[in-house]
């Protein structure tokens, strides 16, 4: 019988409304009750925080079709490095997860060579093209746990409802990359003082919010959970706030970078600062501040979008979009957020569990005894210098190399096997 003991952490569980010092306990996997080990491995966790593990439901993995810029070994080890214990795979990969074959594909990789949960993702549409829909209960059966044409966003309006009462029927929460795309095409940052200025293609804030209007109209009308991706605008946030209060089942999430930068940074033309949806103004990173705090947005996910550097070392609007971020995830968060007391170290780690969980269906994620151990555990008061070459993620277009952070991730533990330690 394989026993872990963590002692002496400061133990937040946001679903029990948990907040005190003390221990768990793991007995082969499982969250098991304190007294129950008879001679288990034991780590001091003086001083740091444990949580329920994070759960990242927006990864790029890029396996199959770009295994340059990272494979499902390289992105659960950097899962594992940034505390995500489960991430879900986003399907725009090459192929697509458009068929049942391509989610056990996935699913035996992910068990043959990834550290963390890989929760699978289908296609929404055939090669996620917004024509035609994917086989969708095929896809369930295959094991998805959502739907999604991130990357895209289906235009044809009839279509999208007729994918959201499949959804429904399926029981298959929508993730979607909310982008009206004859507003954006041709866009390279955000339209604004910036995009003026630097000469540069924008795409407006409109574009996400014509389609925000439209998933929280099809929510209403079919009662079901719609997932807005990447949320960057403040009308997107007073949209999804008003929604909610309705009682209208939409959810919506925010980036580290959304939240921590704007598109003021396009002039350093560094094309690591260049991502869909584009970063936005400083009133937009507000709002999405204010959603954080008051609870509009409940879930944060980085949207690792891992590119090579060959991609990306080109001219600003010939870069592909996208940056990585399961490493820098916490420490950006905490540094951007929990320092500067916007949000507490409890609210932060909700973002990161319980609200992610939600999203997925997953009724009480939590360190209860009888629960998968599932756990990070992090240093709120560690400072140091975010380095990419440190990073486990093939790929290194961050924009946060560099950063002076606080919060450390030290442990991550799945099942009750630790997948990353350091610092404990
Ligand atoms: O910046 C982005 N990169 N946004 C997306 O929606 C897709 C992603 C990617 O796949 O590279
Ligand atoms: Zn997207």
């Amino acid at each position: 019988m394989s026993e872990l003991l963590l002692k002496n952490a400061r133990i937040i569980d946001p679903v029990r409304n948990l907040d005190e010092i003390g221990d768990i306990a793991i007995a082969d996997g499982v969250i098991v009750e304190s007294g129950a080990l008879k001679s288990p491995e034991v780590i001091d966790l003086t001083g740091k925080v444990l949580s329920p593990g994070f759960i990242d439901v927006h990864v790029h993995l890029r396996q199959p079709g770009n295994t340059t810029a990272e494979t499902i070994a390289s992105g659960t080890a950097a899962a594992a490095a940034g505390g995500f214990t489960s991430i879900v795979a986003m399907p725009n990969t090459s192929p697509s997860a458009d068929t049942a074959g391509a989610i056990e594909y996935l699913r035996r990789i992910a068990v043959e060579q990834g550290v963390v949960k890989v929760l699978p993702c289908g296609n929404m549409t055939k090669g996620g093209k917004g024509e035609e829909m994917a086989g969708i209960g095929s896809l369930k059966n295959a094991g998805v746990v959502a739907l999604s044409d991130d990357g895209k966003c289906i235009q044809d309006h009839g279509l999208m409802r007729h994918v959201v009462e499949y959804a429904k029927s399926f029981d298959l929460p929508i993730l979607d990359h909310c982008e009206e795309t004859t507003l954006a095409a041709g866009g390279v940052m955000n339209e604004g003082k910036w995009s003026v200025l630097l000469g540069m293609n924008g795409i407006p804030g409109a574009s996400e919010e014509l389609i925000i209007a439209r998933n929280i109209i099809f929510a209403r009308e079919i009662n079901w959970k719609i997932h807005m991706q990447h949320v960057s605008t403040r009308e997107s946030v007073d949209m999804l706030r008003r929604a909610r209060a309705k009682g209208i089942p939409v959810t919506g999430e925010a980036t580290p970078h959304h939240l921590s930068l704007t598109d003021e940074y396009v002039k350093k033309f560094d094309t690591n600062y260049k991502m869909n949806p584009p970063l936005r103004s400083e009133d937009d990173r507000q709002a999405l501040i204010e959603g954080i705090a008051d609870g509009t947005i409940t879930v944060i996910a980085t949207d690792h979008a891992p590119h090579t550097q060959t991609a990306k070392l080109v001219e600003f609007d010939h870069a592909p979009f996208g940056i990585i971020g399961l490493e820098t995830a916490l420490p950006v968060c905490f540094t951007r957020l929990v320092v500067p007391g916007i949000i507490t170290i409890p609210q932060l780690i909700s973002k990161l569990t319980a609200g992610p969980a939600e999203v997925l269906g997953i009724r009480d994620y939590s360190l209860a005894a009888g629960h998968a151990a599932d756990i990070t555990v992090f240093d709120p008061e560690a400072e140091y210098v975010i380095d990419k070459n440190t990073f486990r993620s093939k790929s290194r277009n961050t924009p946060f190399d560099g950063m002076k952070v606080r919060g450390k991730i030290n442990l991550t533990v799945v099942d009750g096997r630790i997948v990353y330690r350091e610092g404990c």
